[in-house]
């Protein structure tokens, strides 16, 4: 399993992993599904902040999972503050290929001058909460019924990661 940063050519299989967690799951609260551009300008977009798309691929070169991360708010105090997503395509779950992607994806976010790293997880997903806290991240927030899929409410489960001991920037 090789994890490098996605590139166009992988963007057929992002949708298709992205397109299967909206319609079969509550990891992602969308229920819209989208087409290749539709990644294509989310990939753009993140490249032009300077933020990673990562795959996970394959000996055979099949795309397995991506996680990607961007700002968690969008106001300047926030700067240091990410929120990322990482799936796995179905198929390829509980192998470890989520964990590696997180591993890589925490590195970049050092590199990137960062200083938490926020999940936000559907609290009924105990498998992402499960792997969250293998990693070190801890809970530091639940909220209830803030959001709907399914014809349910779902409740969500905030977990953070401190990834370094920098005092903040003086502006
Ligand atoms: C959540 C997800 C990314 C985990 O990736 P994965 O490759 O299946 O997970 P891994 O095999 O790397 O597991 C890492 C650890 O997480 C835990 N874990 C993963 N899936 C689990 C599950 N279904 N139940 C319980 N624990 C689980 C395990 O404890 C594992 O540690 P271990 O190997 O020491 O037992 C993947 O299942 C997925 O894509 N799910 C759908 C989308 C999603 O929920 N994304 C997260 C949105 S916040």
């Amino acid at each position: 399993m090789q994890i490098r940063d996605a590139g166009e050519h992988d963007l057929a299989a992002i949708c298709a992993i992205y397109n299967d967690a909206v319609a079969n799951t509550t990891a992602i609260w969308n229920e819209r599904v989208v087409d290749v551009e539709n990644r294509a300008a989310w990939l753009t977009e993140r490249t032009r902040m300077a933020y990673p798309v990562l795959v996970a691929v394959t000996d055979d070169g099949a795309v397995a999972g991506y996680a990607s991360f961007g700002d968690w708010r969008a106001f300047d105090g926030y700067r240091h503050t990410v929120e990322h997503s990482v799936y796995v395509e179905k198929n390829q779950r509980g192998g470890g290929i989520g964990r590696l992607l997180m591993l890589a994806l925490i590195e970049r976010a050092k590199g990137c001058g960062k200083h938490v790293m926020v999940a936000g997880i559907e609290t009924g997903n105990t498998g992402s909460i499960r792997l969250h806290e293998k990693l070190g991240f801890e809970i530091t927030g639940q909220m209830r019924e803030v959001g709907t899929k399914f014809g349910r409410w779902l409740d969500l489960t905030f977990m953070q990661l401190v990834l370094n001991d920098h005092a903040p920037d003086q502006p």
